[in-house]
C-alpha cells in the first residue's frame, strides 16, 4: 500500500521505509497495480519495473551484485542505475522511476496513466 503526494500528473508515492532496504536484498512493492523493485546501490535508492520483460519473474527476487540485478528465472541482467539490459535474453531496457527519501520514507514518482476516451 502506498500514499501519494505532490503534483497531480506525477505524484510521489510512499512505498517503503529506507531502513527496509538492503544492498543485497531488493524489495518488491506495488503502486496502483504496478509492480516495482526497490534497489539500494551505495546510498542511492533506485526504482525499476519489477516484472522481467522476458517472461514472468520478479526481478526483486533476483540476485543483486555490483549495481546489477540478475533475473531469478533465466539470468537476464540489468543495470540498476539505468535499467539497461545487459544480456540479450532480457529483451529490452527496464523503465526507471525517480525516487527520493523524505524523513526516512522512500517515495517513487509514477506518472498517472491517461486512458483515451
Ligand atoms: S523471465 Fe527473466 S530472463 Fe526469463
Amino acid at each position: 500500500m502506498s500514499t501519494s503526494t505532490g503534483d497531480q500528473e506525477f505524484p510521489w508515492h510512499e512505498v517503503a521505509s529506507r531502513d527496509q532496504l538492503d544492498p543485497d536484498f531488493p524489495v518488491g512493492v506495488e503502486v496502483n497495480g504496478q509492480k516495482l523493485g526497490l534497489f539500494l546501490v551505495g546510498d542511492e535508492v533506485h526504482a525499476l519495473e519489477d516484472v522481467c520483460p522476458h517472461a514472468y519473474a520478479l526481478l526483486s527476487q533476483g540476485f543483486q551484485e555490483d549495481g546489477v540485478i540478475e533475473c531469478p528465472l533465466h539470468a537476464a541482467r540489468f543495470d540498476i542505475a539505468t535499467g539497461k539490459c545487459l544480456v540479450e535474453i532480457g529483451q529490452r531496457d527496464l523503465h526507471c522511476y525517480p525516487t527520493r527519501v523524505q524523513e526516512g520514507r522512500v517515495q517513487v514518482q509514477i506518472p498517472i496513466m491517461k486512458v483515451a476516451a
